[in-house]
């Protein structure tokens, strides 16, 4: 493969999962590489590609140099590869906010996500999971295999979601569709919407709007009454509310950045114990194992690619200068196999110490909801080895075309019920 041979915005080439052929490339030889524009790249705007943990990790931890939201001045930034307009997205997507207003908005949200916080939802987690795995059995049983995908991976993270937002579970169904269309690009390339991707936008703005409304009438103890009923320091220094796009961007994000990531990690890393029958046996036999299990199955299934951000002066990394305005690409699905610091990482390691994987980001970025989703996927693999024996893939895994999500659209398996589940 030659460097003219790369284009990370053609997302075709993601279509077979993530060209870890391109990254081992890029690692070994240009770790820190100038991307320049294809006839793919929205803007018509180069940008870096970070590849090496150790480059991601010191460009991330410099949130001033590197930042979510824009280059001083410009009209557009995010943390995604195209610009999204400042004032829009970029600059009122938590995600895509700097210090100090974005801190002041996370920590309205951490004590909800905390450890102890989430331990009063485990419990319910587990009814849940076994309502979905019964349900996906008896499709097994009555047609031979279930759509893993639909079926309990995009089950589980969307009903912890909006049972943590305060969202009546029932509408789960609207709400995946229009994340579904909004982050779809199976007829379009980066930087390009249709009419699908923008009514699915408006019908969920709509629906967040209406639920606000209620929060704001009526709150309860979940994240979306406390953030709707929150004062952060404004500009002026005095206590006020987040502003009506902060709130809906923020329903939005809660639920495309609770639901798509996890259920991928679900997915990916079932096939990965399958696809390890080693792996999986020992897990069944030893479940102390299952925090181990969980941490590689982040690392290698590494469900959110990148994050982009932009350069707000003049910089040094890896020994090549950046300069004010240009646009960097953080590959965590690349760190998350760098030959420098995970051995053999081609090697699906359940017992794999220590992990340090990047899958949830780093520093002051860091994933808002990594206890939870750890704790949805030690929980549907615990219900699932325990429940079920004979897991078998029965067709090949469906990828949504894609380069920001290690993104899967079906996954036919096969499995039977064990004849006595155990309770615990
Ligand atoms: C396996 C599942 C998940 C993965 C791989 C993942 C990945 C990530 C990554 C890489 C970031 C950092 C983005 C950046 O630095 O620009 C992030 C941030 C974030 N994630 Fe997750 N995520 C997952 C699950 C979740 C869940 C379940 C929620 C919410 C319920 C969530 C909410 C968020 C939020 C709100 C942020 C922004 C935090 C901030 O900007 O301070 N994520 N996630």
């Amino acid at each position: 493969m030659r460097f003219d041979d790369i284009d990370l915005t053609d997302l075709d080439r993601f279509a077979g999962g993530f060209p870890h052929d391109v990254f081992c490339l890029l690692r070994r030889e240009a770790p820190v590489w100038w991307h320049p524009p294809t006839e793919h790249t929205p803007d018509g705007v180069g940008f870096w590609v970070l590849s090496r943990h150790a480059d991601v990790l010191a460009a991330v931890s410099d949130a001033t140099t590197f930042s979510s939201e824009r280059a001083p001045g410009a009209e557009g930034g995010g943390t995604i590869i195209e610009d999204l307009p400042y004032g829009f997205a970029a600059g009122v997507l938590l995600n895509m906010m700097d210090d100090p207003r974005h801190h002041r908005i996370r920590k309205l949200v951490t004590p909800a996500v905390s450890p102890r916080a989430l331990a009063r939802m485990h419990d319910e987690l587990v009814t849940r999971t076994r309502t979905i795995l019964d349900a996906a059995a008896e499709t097994v049983e009555e047609t031979g295999s279930c759509d893993f995908l639909s079926q309990v991976a995009v089950e589980l993270p969307i009903q912890a979601t909006l049972e943590l937002m305060g969202v009546p579970s029932e509408d789960r169904h609207r709400l995946v569709e229009w994340t579904n269309a909004t982050l779809a690009y199976e007829d379009r390339d980066l930087g390009e919407e249709t009419t699908a991707t923008q009514e699915a936008a408006a019908a969920m703005a709509a629906y967040a709007a209406d639920l606000i409304e209620e929060k704001r009438r009526c709150p309860s103890g979940d994240i979306l009454s406390a953030v709707v009923h929150a004062r952060v320091e404004g500009e002026g220094g005095k206590p006020e509310a987040l502003s009506p796009l902060e709130l809906t961007m923020f329903f939005s994000l809660l639920i495309a950045a609770g639901s798509e990531t996890t259920r991928n990690a679900i997915a990916l890393g079932v096939a990965a114990l399958i696809e390890h029958p080693g792996q999986l046996a020992a897990l069944r036999e030893d479940p102390s194992l299952l925090v181990g299990a969980t941490e590689e199955i982040l690392r290698w299934t590494s469900p959110t690619l990148y994050n982009r951000r932009t350069v707000t002066s003049d910089v040094e990394i890896g020994g090549q200068r950046l300069a004010a305005g240009d646009k960097v690409t953080l590959w965590w699905a690349s760190a998350d196999f760098d030959e420098e610091v995970f051995g053999d990482p081609f090697e699906f390691d359940i017992r794999r110490d220590p992990n340090p994987h990047v899958a949830f980001g780093f520093k002051s970025h860091f994933c808002l909801g990594a206890n939870l989703a750890r704790m949805e996927i030690r929980v549907v693999l615990h219900e699932i080895v325990t429940r079920f024996d004979g897991l078998r893939l029965e067709g090949p895994i469906r990828r949504v075309r894609t380069n920001k999500h290690a993104g899967v659209s079906h996954m036919p398996v096969s499995f039977t019920r064990r004849p006595v589940a155990a309770e615990n």
